[in-house]
């Protein structure tokens, strides 16, 4: 993709006339590096090497977005939207090969707007959400709002809601109410056109394609959300148990797998392994009464008890899980998160027949004793997520899986290159091929890898051949075509494209 000097020049003129200055940060501008690192959470993507956007454009409202799509598509240079910058591998404000494109950051765009409904009419309760929204600012205005009403996605309150939704998004309440996507029921989207289209009028295909499909923004770009809330009862509770190997972490972890994802759906129970720990994290819809005999019954091995139970309300839990026992409910508003100072590589996996228990005994014994080595993160599905259709979403990880792993690994602080960490990644993820899903070996999108597959563009258009080594990891069961087919319906110029963007193909293809 090729821009010259005067179409750049043409672009950034046709960007200032709709575009207020001082929302418009281009490289010669004195903030350009900070506006640029303002929500970059992964180091690694902050060096000389980078390459950088032409400009980043703050948008404040949708005619901004509007009128950046328009000049971009004018004059031939692409775009990368960000929301809350988590990327994992930094394709909102970065391009992994180089090309001239700029960034249009909606971090000012987060408004959330929550309607309780009427429940004795059916009318359900709802949140109107802006994409630039953290998933702590929306957790934050449901909690103040009800003490009864919650949201189901992720942990972090620093990620952003746009790419969030864009790739599913789960968290505690996985079980108990499914995916974060399971809970769109409208949207509203600038498409490549620079029209804002609602639900109806992007129509039933493309408004599949955007919760969860449209990881990479591939599709539009998502302004805001329409969702759905649960219930949650006025008390949860919480509890984390490490147990060390020496402690028989090997035995209960190798238990862990298969009543995990068989426990009653109002109960989560996460398990984070590193070093010679297994650390059992768990969220309880309900008090810890009720809970004490549940964990006796169906995992004794764990040895819960009155002590380990902290009760809270469903808002309380979110800074009580992800930063720990001394945070506060205001907590989750701050946009910076402590994580943003490290650099981070990380992939994913998932597992439907239990790993048996001497491969547990190899993983602590060679991969978790490495000096370098990481960290894995066990999140069990089943309860709701196996009785939603794999076809209901872009988002196939359903019925019969067992759980969810991340391997995620950090350096930085004291330097280094991250090269033996990056490797510790890559080799337990070639280490566990036997043992995780197959054919093909499923991936969750929002664990962006681009090991796992880059676009090829032939003839100005991504290739559906070449997408589908990647795509058909995050998106099997036939869901990467169904997106390939709404991505032709919307974006058929494929304007909205990067290394891992769906790309368009024709239904008689
Ligand atoms: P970012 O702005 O980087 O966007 C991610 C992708 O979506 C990019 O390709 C971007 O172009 C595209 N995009 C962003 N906004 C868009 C829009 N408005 N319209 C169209 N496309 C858009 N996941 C999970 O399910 N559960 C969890 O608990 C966690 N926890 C977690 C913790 C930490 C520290 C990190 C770094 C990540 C997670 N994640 C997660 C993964 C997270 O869900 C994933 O990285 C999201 O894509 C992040 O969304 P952001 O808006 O923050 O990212």
């Amino acid at each position: 993709f090729f821009c010259s000097q005067a179409s750049t020049d043409g672009f950034l003129a046709c960007l200032t006339a709709s575009v207020p200055e001082q929302l418009l940060f281009t490289r010669s501008s004195p903030s350009f590096a900070s506006v640029l690192a303002s929500s970059v959470r992964n180091r690694r993507f902050l060096t000389q090497a980078t390459v950088r956007p032409l400009c980043v454009v703050t948008a404040t409202n949708a005619s901004h977005v509007q009128a950046a799509v328009v000049c971009g598509r004018q004059h031939g240079v692409r775009l990368r939207v960000r929301s809350g910058g988590h990327d994992y591998e930094g394709l909102s404000y970065r391009s992994a090969r180089p090309e001239t494109f700029f960034v249009v950051d909606l971090a000012g765009l987060r408004s959330v707007r929550v309607s309780l409904g009427i429940p004795r009419e059916g009318a359900p309760a709802t949140a109107w959400v802006e994409s630039g929204a953290t998933l702590g600012e929306l957790y934050h205005a449901i909690g103040k709002a009800s003490d009864r009403l919650a949201f189901p996605a992720g942990l972090c309150p620093t990620v952003g809601v746009g790419g969030h939704l864009s790739g599913g998004g789960f968290g505690m309440l996985l079980r108990k109410h499914g995916l974060a996507v399971d809970h769109v029921v409208d949207a509203t989207m600038v498409d490549a056109e620079g029209r804002v289209l609602d639900r109806d009028a992007m129509g039933q295909d493309v408004f599949w394609a955007i919760r969860g499909g449209g990881g990479g923004g591939s599709f539009g770009i998502v302004l805001s959300w329409r969702v759905k809330l649960v219930a949650v009862p006025p008390t949860v509770t919480a509890f984390t148990i490490p147990r060390s190997v020496e402690q028989g972490a090997v035995d209960i972890l190798t238990k862990w797998q298969e009543v995990a994802p068989a426990l009653p759906d109002d109960l989560f129970v996460r398990v984070l392994v590193q070093r010679q720990v297994a650390k059992f994290q768990a969220l309880y819809l309900g008090t810890c009464d009720a809970l004490l005999p549940v964990m006796r019954r169906r995992f004794p091995e764990l040895g819960v008890n009155r002590t380990h139970c902290k009760e809270m309300t469903w808002l309380q839990s979110v800074p009580y899980v992800y930063l720990g026992s001394g945070a506060t409910v205001e907590d989750i508003l701050n946009r910076t998160d402590p994580v943003d100072t490290t650099s981070s590589k990380a992939t994913s996996d998932y597992v439907r027949h239990a790993i048996a228990r001497d491969v547990w005994e190899e993983i602590f014994a060679t991969w978790l004793a490495r000096p370098d080595a990481g960290l894995m993160i066990l999140d069990p599905y089943g309860g709701h997520m196996a009785r939603v259709p794999e076809a209901a979403t872009p988002f196939p990880h359903r019925a019969g899986v067992l759980y969810n792993v991340q391997y995620i690994n950090f350096w930085g602080g004291g330097g280094g290159d991250g090269a033996a960490q990056t490797a510790w990644v890559r080799d337990v993820y070639a280490f566990m091929e036997p043992h995780v899903s197959k054919n093909p070996r499923e991936a969750y999108v929002n664990y962006r890898d681009l090991d796992l597959g880059e676009n090829v563009v032939v003839g100005n258009v991504t290739s559906y051949e070449a997408g589908k080594v990647w795509g058909e990891k995050y998106y099997s069961k036939g869901n990467f075509r169904r997106l390939a087919m709404a991505k032709r319906q919307i974006d058929p110029d494929d304007y909205f494209r990067n290394e891992q963007s769906i790309p368009p193909l024709d239904a008689d293809d």
